[in-house]
């Protein structure tokens, strides 16, 4: 007979918000966690509507809403103000925050300050750095010190995705396979409570995953891991081109807006919109009054 408790996470309006202890609980009992990126309101709503374990307000928004070709150059204020929106359409996913390039590695202060502006102004409930080397594991540490729980980030960190050889899976030789494992157990030893693994081969992942205690989310690293995350606009087709290989694509959106704006324009252009219901009315009496004043020069 198992002794494990009965611990559900229920996927209806009585959802409970999530915490750190009800993940660990996940782990343990071998529920996959579903993480997905949001940026705003209704992306929020969306992942609220869809009863996910966690929101992370990542800084591909620099890319998938902002327009920028990498991550690196996205503001931290920017971010900031993504996940205040985020924030305020979420009730049960736990959120976390994204710390943007060069808003954290300087030193150990700068982390700080950079995690609890997510925390105290963006409502976030945790925040994630990339990198298992000894700045990020440093700042990491100092970051958990302060109280606020990390996310760390191995594989693929796209921050510094020009010193990694460019967007390019990562850990496919036994060296840089180690030094993988090396950063991910470092973190979970500076205590963060999750980590991500991007783009790394299924097989180094499903090994790691023997040496690791805290919740592993995946993106490119096979089924192994504890969760999965994905990127919104990749999830739900909100892009130009496929994406990388690990994307799965469960709708189309871009082609839906595609076609609603373009059916609004030629509705607009064929003098089809707006109709009369679309219109407000006034009581005649009242316009003839209005006709007669603009008559007489008001
Ligand atoms: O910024 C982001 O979206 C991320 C995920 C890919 C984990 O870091």
């Amino acid at each position: 007979m198992s002794t494990v408790p009965n611990v559900r996470v229920p996927a209806d309006a009585s959802r409970l918000p999530m915490t750190l202890p009800r993940l660990a609980e996940m782990k343990r009992l071998g529920q996959p966690i579903v993480m997905v990126t949001a940026y705003d309101y209704p992306s929020a709503r969306a992942a609220e509507a869809a009863g996910v374990d966690l929101v992370l307000v990542g800084d591909s928004g620099a890319m998938t809403v902002l327009g920028h070709p990498s991550t690196v150059p996205v503001e931290l204020d920017e971010l900031l103000m993504l996940a205040k929106a985020t924030r305020r359409g979420l009730r049960t996913p736990f959120l976390v925050g994204d710390l943007p390039f060069g808003s954290y590695e300087v030193s150990d202060a700068q982390a700080i300050q950079t995690a609890m502006r997510f925390v105290k102004e963006a409502g976030c409930d945790a925040v994630k750095l990339e990198g298992g080397g000894e700045t990020s594991v440093a700042r990491a540490r100092a970051i958990v010190n302060a109280g606020i729980p990390v996310m760390g980030h191995v594989g693929l960190t796209p921050q510094t995705s020009t010193a990694l050889g460019g967007y390019r899976a990562q850990g496919r030789n036994a060296g840089a396979a180690e030094r993988i494992a090396r950063g991910a157990i470092a973190l979970q030893d500076a205590g963060c409570f999750s980590i991500v693994f991007e783009a790394i081969p299924s097989a180094v992942a499903e090994e790691l995953m023997a040496h690791l205690e805290i919740p592993v989310i995946g993106i490119g690293a096979g089924p192994a891991t504890d969760g999965q995350v994905l990127v919104f606009h990749d999830l739900l087709g909100i892009r130009e081109g496929l994406g990388a290989r690990f994307v799965k694509r469960y709708a189309d959106l871009q082609k839906e807006m595609d076609a609603g704006i373009t059916a609004f324009a030629a509705d607009v252009r064929g003098r089809h919109y707006p109709a009369p219901e679309h219109g407000y009315s006034i009581d005649a009496a009242e316009l003839s009054e209005f006709r007669a004043a603009l008559e007489n020069g008001a």
